[in-house]
Formats: C-alpha cells, sequence, structure tokens
C-alpha cells in the first residue's frame, strides 16, 4: 500500500477530493497516513480529523529559522512514499526535494508551462490568465523539483474560459472541473506504479 502523506496549508479542498476518492476506492489503494500543515489553523485539517486522518502541524510561524529542518524531521518520521503538495503556500526545502526525488507531486492550477513560477499562486493564477485573454486554462500535477511549477509533468486538464469570468469563478470551475479530478487520478496512477520518469518527462504505462 502506498502511504501518502498530503501537505496542505488552505482550506483543503483538494485534500477533500483525495480522501472522498479513497473512500470510494479510486486510488489504487492508496492511503492518505497523515495531513502536515505549516498553519495550526488550516481548514484542511479539520477535514482530517474528520476522516480520523492523523494531523501534524509545523507551525511556520513559531519555528522561524528552524521550520525546513523540523518539517522534513516530521515528514521522515513519517516514511511517506508519497508527498502531495495540495494548497501549500511554501517552497519546499531543496533538500527535500533531492531525498524524495518524483515522489513529491504538486497541483497547479494552470496548464504549465503558462501561469506559473514564482509569484503565481491562488488568485494570481487566474487573474493573469483573465489579463492575457486566454480561452483555455486548466491545472497540472507534476512531480517537484528544486524549482517552482517545473518538474516532469504527470497529468493536465483544460477548462474553457468565459466571459465574464472573474479570477473567483473561473478558479471554482477549475478547481472542479480540474484539480479535484486529476490530482486523485494522479495518485491512484502512481498507487498502480504506472508512472515511469524518463529524461525528466512522465510516461504513463497502459496495464491492458
Ligand atoms: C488550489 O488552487 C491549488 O491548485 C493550489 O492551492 C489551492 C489549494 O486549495 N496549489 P485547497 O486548499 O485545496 O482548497
Amino acid at each position: 500500500m502506498l502511504r501518502v502523506g498530503v501537505l496542505a496549508g488552505g482550506g483543503g479542498t483538494n485534500l477533500q477530493a483525495i480522501i472522498d476518492a479513497g473512500e470510494a476506492g479510486k486510488l489504487g489503494g492508496a492511503e492518505v497516513a497523515f495531513v502536515l500543515s505549516d498553519k495550526p489553523d488550516a481548514y484542511a485539517l479539520e477535514r482530517a480529523k474528520k476522516h480520523g486522518i492523523k494531523t501534524i502541524v509545523v507551525d511556520k510561524k513559531q519555528l522561524g529559522d528552524s521550520f525546513e529542518a523540523e518539517l522534513i524531521k516530521a515528514i521522515d518520521a513519517e516514511k511517506p512514499d508519497l508527498i502531495v503538495l495540495a494548497g501549500l503556500m511554501i517552497m519546499i526545502p531543496a533538500q527535500l526535494c533531492r531525498s524524495y526525488k518524483n515522489r513529491i507531486i504538486n497541483i497547479h492550477p494552470a496548464l504549465i508551462p503558462s501561469f506559473c513560477g514564482k509569484g503565481y499562486y491562488g488568485l494570481r493564477v487566474h487573474e493573469a490568465a483573465l489579463k492575457k485573454g486566454v480561452r483555455v486554462t486548466g491545472a497540472t500535477v507534476h512531480f517537484v523539483d528544486e524549482i517552482y511549477d517545473n518538474g516532469p509533468i504527470i497529468l493536465q486538464r483544460a477548462v474553457e474560459v468565459k466571459d465574464g469570468d472573474t479570477p473567483e469563478v473561473l478558479q471554482r470551475r477549475v478547481m472542479e472541473q480540474a484539480e479535484w479530478q486529476i490530482l486523485p487520478e494522479a495518485i491512484k496512477l502512481i498507487a498502480e506504479g504506472r508512472v515511469e520518469v524518463e529524461d525528466g518527462v512522465v510516461r504513463i504505462r497502459d496495464l491492458s
């Protein structure tokens, strides 16, 4: 069984999608072993508790300079097979990226390489998409390396931009139609051993 650790700092709707997929038997047998947050008041932690999932807080504000070391210690102690970043607003320490190479995934609310990289997070991503006037946006699940939104792409899903969209309306559509679908799907594919990385590119094996 694939032991998954979800790192979340916000409302946790992506975490909820993962939990729901697991309870519906759609995670390829992966289990959410723990939910870790850098913020003690993240609603994601409440969602985890409601489903009997272990929660861990590594309080960034309180820890200051020792935050990264404590984060690494807390994760290592759990021995996860896969780390899922679902709304964590921090840069993952380079040491973690190296020791969990191709075992950390992130969901980004745009079609990488559009609207990604430093400064593109939350509503800002959707504001930028609307400002550019793209007719299609979407979401991307990718492996995490030491550069923002840079690692091998696992899954993407496109979402239509509609006339009159506000950043909030577009964000919600991208979540509903893309993020909440492809994040659990990617975990399932990894749990089934179907995701391989070759020369920085993901190949998804067809087992049929
Ligand atoms: C999502 O938009 C995700 O793409 C981004 O952070 C947001 C987290 O939302 N990385 P939630 O906490 O899962 O509701």
